[in-house]
């Protein structure tokens, strides 16, 4: 039968929980054996594994960052640690692993299940594993399921958590509106998302930011001088305050990084605006999972069980990505492949192809944005 054992890994997000639920209750539901890894694959290498309860899932749904506990973990990019990782699994005859997390966990999903046949026979080999288990154990699925605030994974409309962070987001705005309109003051908000914009993008868009840094589009050589004027601009129109949103991965056209401290010293030089700097950090990262991440974990964590039950899939290695509100299927590799040319595209700054293959829904808030020449684009 299915020994299906599930593990969260990398920067926790809210809703993992929910997909966490969804994995053990579905598992029960049709007779597959659950298991946890504690905290991520720094966990399964330590051998850190228990079945999970149909009752240890109960009142977990609301909750932010993930009960199992998570980890980055270095010794599971390394083939050693990677070996380690296998003997645990293999050891308590797990056959599909479902594993929640960004890209760099997912891509360390894609490298074990790629060597796990060579794996087992080097364990063979060691000695530390009997030839009939290996035989047992020669296959391995395995399922990610994209669980990350930033929103960050080329295959996918959303991740897990993005939808919560954007709430707190929000909301952290408005409040900052609210004391920035009594002063006349510019604020400067700093938001998470690594390599990505779209928290900042997309905050932007429902804030009514005035301008807003994101490391898709560089800021041109005289950012300085645009972002004033349009600042300037908000002002002699009748609005008391300035937002502006700077993604923390944000810089300019030579690659230098924009701080918030420098957008603050800009303002203050040039236009003589009291400013204020709020770092939302990482509050982003936690409390209560909103309606809509506890649903896509809900139904991610569902599709990914459906995925390693099925007995003609259960050989292949999937990513659970959802694409206008449908869930699919999409094989590992080519995801882990995508999600590589947007960080090569990055490298050689083209732009446009980041854009393009971080999907349409990103694609379409920068057009939204560029409409309104509320983005620092050159
Ligand atoms: O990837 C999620 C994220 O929250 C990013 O937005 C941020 O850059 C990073 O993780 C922070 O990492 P850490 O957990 O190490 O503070």
């Amino acid at each position: 039968g299915k020994r299906i054992a599930v593990l969260t890994s990398g920067g926790d997000a809210q809703g993992m929980n929910a997909a966490l639920r969804a994995v053990v209750r579905l598992s029960y539901f049709h007779h597959a054996e659950i298991f946890y890894i504690r905290d991520g694959y720094k966990g399964l290498i330590a051998g850190s594994i228990e079945r999970a309860t149909w009752e240890s899932v109960a009142d977990v749904i609301q909750t932010g960052g993930t009960f199992i506990g998570s980890a980055r973990s270095k010794e599971f990019m390394t083939k050693e640690g990677r070996l380690k990782a296998a003997s645990v699994l293999a050891l308590n005859e797990i056959n599909a692993l479902i594993c929640i997390g960004g890209d760099g966990s997912l891509t360390g999903l894609q490298l074990l299940q790629s060597e796990w046949a060579q794996l087992m026979d080097e364990l063979v080999d060691l000695d530390k594993m009997s030839v009939e288990r290996a035989q047992r154990c020669m296959k391995l699925s395995v399922v990610g399921i994209v669980g990350s605030i930033d929103n960050d994974f080329a295959s996918s409309d959303m991740t897990i958590g993005a939808d919560s962070a954007l709430t707190r987001i929000v909301e952290a705005i408005d409040a900052v509106v609210d004391t920035a309109q009594s002063h006349q003051r510019t604020f400067v908000i700093e938001v998470m998302g690594r390599q990505c914009g779209y928290l900042a993008l997309t905050a932007a868009l429902a804030t009514e930011a005035d301008f807003v840094f994101v490391p898709e589009w560089p800021a041109g050589s005289d950012w300085q001088t645009t972002m004033c004027n349009r600042l300037a601009m908000m002002r002699t129109l009748g609005r008391r305050l300035n937002v502006v949103i700077v993604a923390e991965g944000a810089m300019d056209d030579k690659g230098n990084k924009i701080t918030p401290e420098a957008v603050q010293k800009v303002v203050e030089e040039k236009l003589k605006f009291d400013t204020r700097i709020t770092k939302l950090g990482h509050v982003q990262r936690g409390g209560r999972a909103s309606f809509l991440d506890r649903l896509l974990g809900t139904r991610m964590g569902a599709e990914a069980v459906y995925t390693v039950i099925e007995p003609t899939l259960c050989t292949e290695a999937y990513v659970i990505g959802i694409e206008g509100n449908k869930l699919k299927r999409v094989p590992l590799g080519k995801a882990i492949e995508r999600n590589k040319m947007v960080a090569t595209a990055f490298e050689k700054g083209d732009l446009n192809a980041v854009v393009r293959l971080r999907g349409k829904t990103f694609a379409e808030k920068v057009e939204y944005l560029q409409s309104t020449s509320e983005i620092a684009a050159s």
